[in-house]
Parts: C-alpha cells; structure tokens; sequence
C-alpha cells in the first residue's frame, strides 16, 4: 500500500489537453493538429461516481487516457490523492498507481491475450503489481464473483461469449482491489440483457470496493444508473459538471441534444 491521503481528491486534473498531429495530406506540409482534450480542469473527489458523457468524438476516451495515466497531457497534470501521475514513469515508478487502478475498456475482444488462458489473464495483474497473497484463490474467488463456470481459468478467451468476455475484463480490472475504477464505455458492445447485468456487476464490485468511479459512457441511461455526478463534453471540453440528476432537467444545449437522443430505458 502507499501513503496515499484519502482526504486529497482520488483525481484532479489540472489544465488538459491532448494534442494529436493528424497524418500529413502531403510531404510539403506538416499535419494538421487536432485536439482531443482542451483545457480540462476537473476534480473528482474521493468515492465520487462520475459519468463522462458527450457525443462522439468530444474527447471522453482521451481524457480518460489521461486520468488512468496511460497517455501523458500535451499541457496539464493529474494527482491522484496528492500525488503525481505520470504517464512516462517506468513501470516500477507507476506501479503505486497502477495498484489504485482498474481500467475496462469497451471491446473484451480487443483486450483479452487470445493465447493466454483466462486464469493467467486475470492473474496478470496480481503478478505485475507483486500483490502477496494467493494468486490461484484470488483469480478463483473474482471468477465466481463475475458468474464464470469453475473451469474458466482454464480456458481460452474465444470459448467465451462477449458478455462473458466482458466479465472476465472487469474480473482482472478488480482483482487487485484497486481504489479507482475507469470504464470507457464498458457496457457499449453489449446486448441489453447483458449489459444490465454488467452494469449490476460494476455497482457491487465499485460498492465492495468503496472505489471511485469514472465511467465513460454514451448511454445516459447507464450513467443514470451507476453515477453520482457526470461531466458532460463537448469539442474537448467539459461544458457542464454536477450532480447526476441534471440529466432530469439538462439546461445546456450539448447536455439537452444528448439527453433528447438518448432512447428511453425500459
Ligand atoms: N491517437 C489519436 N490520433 C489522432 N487523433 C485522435 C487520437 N485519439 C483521438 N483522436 C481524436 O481526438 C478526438 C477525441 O477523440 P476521443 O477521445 O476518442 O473521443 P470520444 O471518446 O468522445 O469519442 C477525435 O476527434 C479523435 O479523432
Ligand atoms: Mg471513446
């Protein structure tokens, strides 16, 4: 464990951006810059359950690149509970944060090994991150809590099918317990019997966990659901922060576009 202090923020971006050179249309020109995430101050307290809402392409997935220190800003910096994240520390230097982070992503094909057996796949990251205790019990107990058959760990990815997968990502997001989780849009690939039950599996393990939550989602319903306050983006920015139930009421144009288009949940 480190000596985090749990009354500092888990996370507090402080001026993001993220610039991408775009490739050049010619060899005579420099490519054009986009940015991704422009300006973002943001801070996400302790146990908060944030949603990131905005249509597509507003920068959700960038910023949440930038929190979970898996990119690092073109300007701006991340803390978490006080301290530093950066982005290009070794792995050694990281590993404190990494042990305070699960990340989801939305595609459990793309984020599976398919070589590796699920066991070994949600136990990586009790190796990597040299958690003690008993490796084999605690990939057995995640693997139960995510609905797995007992035999799971020791079968392949593509015996899966993709709600299962999707389990067995948010199996190894929380196998070390980490005290933030990310999604990034977790839910989306998902069919709507499925994704409800991964939304349930998200609330009970961010419950057991006391975790902070930041969750990327283009589905207000999903954020309804599982936040406590969302930050709504548009063109790298975020453009309205509060309470969840703003989405009842929305009063800025992105929010009230976004709301209007969302279908309405059963
Ligand atoms: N690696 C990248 N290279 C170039 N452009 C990128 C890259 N990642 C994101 N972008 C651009 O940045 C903007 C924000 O993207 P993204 O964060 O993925 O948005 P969202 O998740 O809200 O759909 C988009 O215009 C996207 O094309
Ligand atoms: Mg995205």
């Amino acid at each position: 464990m480190t000596d985090l202090d749990s009354t500092r923020p888990a996370l507090l971006g402080a001026d993001l951006s993220r610039t991408y050179r775009l490739p050049r249309r010619s060899p005579f020109e420099p490519g054009a810059i986009r940015t991704a995430v422009d300006g973002v101050d943001l801070v996400v307290p302790t146990g908060a359950r944030l949603g990131i809402v905005g249509e597509s392409g507003s920068g959700k997935s960038t910023l949440v690149r930038l929190l979970a220190g898996l990119e690092a800003p073109s300007t701006g910096t991340v803390h978490a509970s006080g301290r530093p994240v950066d982005a290009r520390a070794s792995a050694v230097s990281s590993r404190w944060f990494r042990r305070e982070t699960g990340i989801v992503f939305q595609d459990p094909v793309a984020s599976l090994d398919p070589r590796m057996r699920v066991g070994a796949i949600v136990a990586e990251p009790l190796r990597a991150l040299r958690v003690e205790g008993d490796h084999r019990a605690m990939v057995a107990a995640v693997l139960e809590r995510v609905d797995l058959p007992a035999d799971a760990a020791d079968r392949y990815p593509h015996e899966f099918s993709g709600g299962q997968r999707q389990r067995i990502a948010i199996a190894r997001a929380v196998v070390h317990r980490p005290r933030i989780l990310f999604g990034d849009e977790p839910m989306s690939a998902l069919d709507v019997v499925v994704r409800a039950r991964v939304i349930d599996l998200f609330r009970s393990f961010v419950d057991d966990l006391g975790a902070t939550l930041v969750l990327v989602s283009h589905d207000i319903g999903v954020v309804q659901r599982l936040c406590d306050t969302v930050a709504v983006m548009s063109a790298g920015r975020i453009v309205e922060h509060g309470p969840v139930s703003l989405l009842d009421a929305p009063t800025h144009e992105v929010t009230r576009a976004l709301v209007a288009a969302a279908p309405t949940l059963p």
